[in-house]
């Protein structure tokens, strides 16, 4: 049987991310979305790109959730953007029910799925995912850390004038402003980056990396990233599908690491066929602590508001 992958809203990161599943020929694509015509309309658009892409994918589009059935792994990224007069809060309760909606409807039809949860504000959404699934936490899996962290292997590498390819980094925390970009784990080929960038530069990029997400809303105007985004989702994809077990970023539920307890927050995880595979610790200084502590809580206090039990 081939391996199937439902993407969860067909807009913007939804759509590039089937499309990158589909032109690499990872599996089959169904592109659910509320709006029958976008899914339908992009997911057969993509189909017939699959003959030029030499890919032996498969695109379906549906607004129904039963042709979700049997997928491997099923990606979210349904929700609304931030409307003029919403508030953070408005926001946080109308993509929490977008996101108890879509899981309940694509965990009926797929239940030995591994979820992957993009929508924001994405650590609360994971956590809404996982309480609506019931999955145990190896299975949902949020994304945000990844992306935060290719933003600052960006950055870094135009600072350094290198290939981003030879930069690593690494960005914990939530998937908001208070995020923590570590330069102490952060190396050019293996450098350290504070062994080749200045304090007060490496601030400057750990800002710019902070408002990455708003730095592109800025220049877009009406919608926010997704190429990068969608990008970062589908290596998460391929670690899952492939078993191989790369060491990425992610959001996870917490069980006492990191010393936090049920709450999702970006940390490092080996990623495999059966999802989260291990959480990695690391030995945070106090002050990175402090950061990690900051964020966590902020994400805390989001799940408080929707009473989840
Ligand atoms: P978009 O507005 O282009 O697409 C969202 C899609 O969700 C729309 O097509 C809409 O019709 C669909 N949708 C809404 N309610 C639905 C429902 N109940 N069932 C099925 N489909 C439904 O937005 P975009 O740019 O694709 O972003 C999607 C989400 O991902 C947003 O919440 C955004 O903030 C988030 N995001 C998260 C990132 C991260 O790093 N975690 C990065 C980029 C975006
Ligand atoms: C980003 O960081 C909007 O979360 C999204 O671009």
């Amino acid at each position: 049987m081939k391996t199937k992958i439902s993407v969860i809203g067909a807009g913007n990161v939804g759509a590039t991310t089937a499309e990158l599943i589909a032109r690499d020929g990872l599996a089959d694509v169904v592109l659910f979305d509320i709006h029958e015509g976008l899914a339908k309309g992009k997911a057969l658009d993509m189909t017939e790109a699959c003959p030029v892409w030499g890919s032996p994918s498969i695109v379906t589009g549906t607004s129904t959730f039963e042709e979700t059935a049997g997928s491997d792994i099923i990606v979210i990224t349904a929700g609304f953007p931030r409307k003029p007069g919403m508030t953070r809060d408005d926001l946080l309760i109308a993509n929490a029910d977008v996101i108890k909606t879509v899981t309940a409807g694509t965990v009926k039809y797929s239940p030995d799925s591994i979820i992957v949860v993009v929508t924001n504000p994405m650590d609360v959404m994971a956590y809404a995912a996982m309480k609506v699934s019931g999955f145990c936490r190896e299975r949902v899996i949020g994304m945000g850390g990844l992306l935060d962290s290719a933003r600052f292997r960006t950055f870094v590498a135009m600072e350094v004038g290198v290939s981003a390819a030879d930069v690593e980094a690494l960005v914990l925390g939530g998937h908001g402003d208070q995020m923590v970009p570590l330069p102490r784990f952060t190396t050019v080929k293996g450098i350290p980056v504070p062994e080749l960038i200045g304090k007060d530069t490496i601030d400057h990029l750990i800002e710019r990396t902070r408002t990455g997400g708003a730095e592109i809303v800025g220049l877009l105007k009406t919608g926010s990233a997704f190429y990068a985004p969608a990008a970062s989702a589908v290596q998460m994809v391929r670690s899952i599908l492939f078993d191989e077990k790369r060491i990425l970023p992610c959001s996870a539920y917490l069980q006492g690491e990191y010393g936090f307890s049920d709450v999702f927050a970006g940390v490092p995880v080996v990623l495999g066929r059966q999802g989260i595979e291990k959480i990695v610790g690391l030995s945070l200084l106090p002050e990175e602590m402090e950061m990690f502590g900051r964020s966590a809580a902020a994400v805390r206090a989001m799940i408080d508001t929707l009473n989840f039990s």
